[in-house]
This record gives C-alpha cells, sequence and structure tokens, in this order.
C-alpha cells in the first residue's frame, strides 16, 4: 500500500474548530464534511456556484471503491449527480454531466485530473473523514457509524490491499493465503454454506500442476462487500466473484459490456442509460440467473441477503477505444 498520505498538502485546509474536518479543494471542486453530511460545491459553467449533499455513509462507501479500485472500468458515479471518469491516465471529476435535467439546465460541470493528483485528494480525504470503528467496505449491519464529529480515523480498514497470487491459488509457490485457509470466520449470511474442499486425482507427477479449492468456502469468509476480486485471469478475461449486502454504493457505467452471474441468493438492478440517468431497466436476478449489461448502461444492484456474484470483465485496454470507433458492440448479442 501507499505511505499514508500528507495530510498538510495544499488541497487540504486545517481541521475546522468544531466538527474537527479538513476541506478539500480540487480544480474547481469543494468538498466539506459535517456530522451527517458530505458538501460538494463547484461553480456551474456560466459561473454561478452550485451544491450538492450526500449522507456521510453513502458518500465513503463510494469514494473507498473508487480508490481501491483505482477509478474503475468507465464511470462511477457516487449518485445521480457527482462521479468520476477513468481515462486510465488521466480521470474526470463530474458533478450533472450525466444527470439530463442538470446537463440542460448547464449547471453541469466536468474536469479532468491526472489520476494521481485526484488519488491523492481522494485518498487523504478518505483517511480524514473515515472515523474510528465506520468500515467503509463493510455491510451497514457489520460496522459502526459514519456519522458525528471527527473520532479518529480507521487506515486498516481503508488500506485493505489485494492479495496477489503468484499462480494458481493453493498451488506449492503461490504465497496468497485463502481467507478459508488464513481461518477468516463465515459470514454469518453464509452459515449454511458447505466448507469441504474438492477431490483432487492427479497423475503422477502432476501433483504441482492440478489444483482446485471450494470459492464458495472461500466467498463464505469475505469481509468486505461490493468488492469483486479476480480470481481468474485468462487472457483478457477476468472473474471477478464477490458477495454483496444492501446496496451497491456507486452506479456504475462500464464502457464495455459486462456480465454478472448470481452464484447465490438474488440481486435486483436498475439499470438507467449512462448519459442521463433515464431509468432503462430492472433486472431481477435468482440464484443461476446469468445477465449482460450493455456498455450503454450504469447500473445499481440491492441484495437484501448477502449473496455472491460473479462479475465478468473484457479487461482488454483496447476495447474502450473499439467501441467508440465502432468496432467492437456495445451489447453482447444482437437478435
Ligand atoms: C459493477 O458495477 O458492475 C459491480 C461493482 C461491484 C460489485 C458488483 C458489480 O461488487
Ligand atoms: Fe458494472
Amino acid at each position: 500500500m501507499n505511505a499514508p498520505a500528507d495530510i498538510s498538502k495544499a488541497f487540504a485546509s486545517q481541521p475546522d474548530a468544531v466538527m474537527g474536518y479538513r476541506e478539500f479543494v480540487l480544480g474547481s471542486f469543494k468538498f466539506r464534511r459535517d456530522e451527517y453530511f458530505a458538501h460538494i460545491s463547484w461553480t456551474t459553467r456560466d459561473g454561478r456556484p452550485l451544491s450538492h449533499t450526500m449522507d456521510i455513509g453513502a458518500f465513503l462507501s463510494a469514494l473507498m471503491r473508487d480508490v481501491a479500485w483505482g477509478f474503475f472500468y468507465g464511470g462511477v458515479n457516487f449518485d445521480e449527480v457527482i462521479g468520476t471518469v477513468n481515462h486510465y491516465s488521466s480521470v474526470d471529476l463530474q458533478a450533472g454531466a450525466f444527470n439530463g435535467t442538470m446537463k440542460a439546465a448547464g449547471v453541469d460541470i466536468k474536469e479532468n485530473f491526472p489520476t494521481d493528483q485526484i488519488r491523492e485528494v481522494f485518498e487523504t480525504m478518505l483517511d480524514d473523514w473515515t472515523n474510528a470503528g465506520f468500515d467503509p467496505f463493510a455491510a451497514p449491519q457489520e460496522t459502526g457509524s459514519a456519522y458525528g464529529r471527527k473520532n479518529g480515523d480507521n487506515k486498516a480498514a481503508i488500506t485493505r490491499a489485494r492479495e496477489l497470487a503468484t499462480r494458481c491459488v493453493g498451488l506449492k509457490g503461490d504465497l496468497a493465503l485463502r481467507t478459508d485457509e488464513r481461518g477468516a470466520p463465515i459470514n454469518r449470511q453464509f452459515a449454511d454454506v458447505p466448507q469441504d474442499s474438492p477431490e483432487l486425482h492427479p497423475e503422477p507427477g502432476f501433483e504441482n500442476e492440478v489444483h482446485a479449492f471450494n470459492l464458495f468456502a472461500f466467498l463464505s469468509r469475505s469481509q468486505v462487500t461490493w468488492n469483486p476480486s479476480f480470481t481468474s485471469v485468462v487472457k483478457y478475461s477476468y472473474m471477478c466473484p464477490t458477495t454483496e449486502e444492501h446496496i451497491l454504493p456507486i452506479m456504475h457505467s462500464n464502457d464495455r459490456v459486462e456480465w454478472f452471474f448470481q452464484m447465490s441468493d438474488s440481486i435486483d438492478w436498475d439499470c438507467a442509460h449512462k448519459d442521463t440517468g433515464k431509468p432503462m431497466a430492472r433486472v431481477i436476478m435468482k440464484a443461476g440467473d446469468m445477465a449482460a449489461m450493455p456498455a450503454y448502461c450504469r447500473h445499481q444492484g440491492f441484495s437484501p441477503k448477502r449473496s455472491m456474484l460473479l462479475v465478468w470483465e473484457n479487461g482488454s485496454p483496447k476495447l474502450v477505444y473499439e467501441i467508440q470507433n465502432g468496432e467492437a458492440p456495445e451489447v453482447p448479442v444482437s437478435f
């Protein structure tokens, strides 16, 4: 993980005398928090001051994912108003740019920053605004409160690092320890998930080449929600399973087609046009269902009970430009 961000940076104010939080400036944007809310303000395209307010827990949960995922694929919308768009060496920060009403009224804004610059501001803000006891990656029932005046920090929770496997997880020479091997507790909502391991019968001489592990047992011990991790990478085919509970803290506007396989329980998705926010579809996914999200939609999932979802991404760095040029389709299949 990166070294702790330097809080004395020019983009951060001194802590507020009453609330204890710092204010942050990035381009035309200002960020301030109080006991309940994040306040984002900017100057509109036609020069007027405008502001937006978000529940602080929802804001920090979205910010956590934007930071941890390196701004993800395409757009990360914190809500209907603010968000980021990843250009893979720079990032747009926007307010209202993908909100049809705000855009028509001319009160939107979009500014581009080098990735390192916006990352540093976001990481510092996440650290300063996250109090002891609040874990922005955890399900609401599994974390303390985000509210109140400045009260310590939770650096351990906000700097969780991905563990990288050097070869198939579990094979000799791989250093990553799986959650089940590490003895991480089984989540209360996955108490019924079998923990047995698959039987392996490699031919003599291939014991170090063949392996399998129980993915469901692995996922049943996940400490975080809405955080896809890579379990297999075959060229640009990335299988990213994840455990989901409550609401995906962002609305994701992908820049490519993305597949979902609902491996247990259920998730309801709201899908909207990514340029305007106009509602397009409700997708009700039950265990065993698969769906593909076209590249022109944005989506947000609602998981009433902790569930297991496999997100399948095409990680080709050229794909976004091939779609822009019309060389690759925005939809998975044309009927
Ligand atoms: C998505 O935006 O496609 C997404 C993000 C995080 C998840 C699941 C899906 O955990
Ligand atoms: Fe997505």
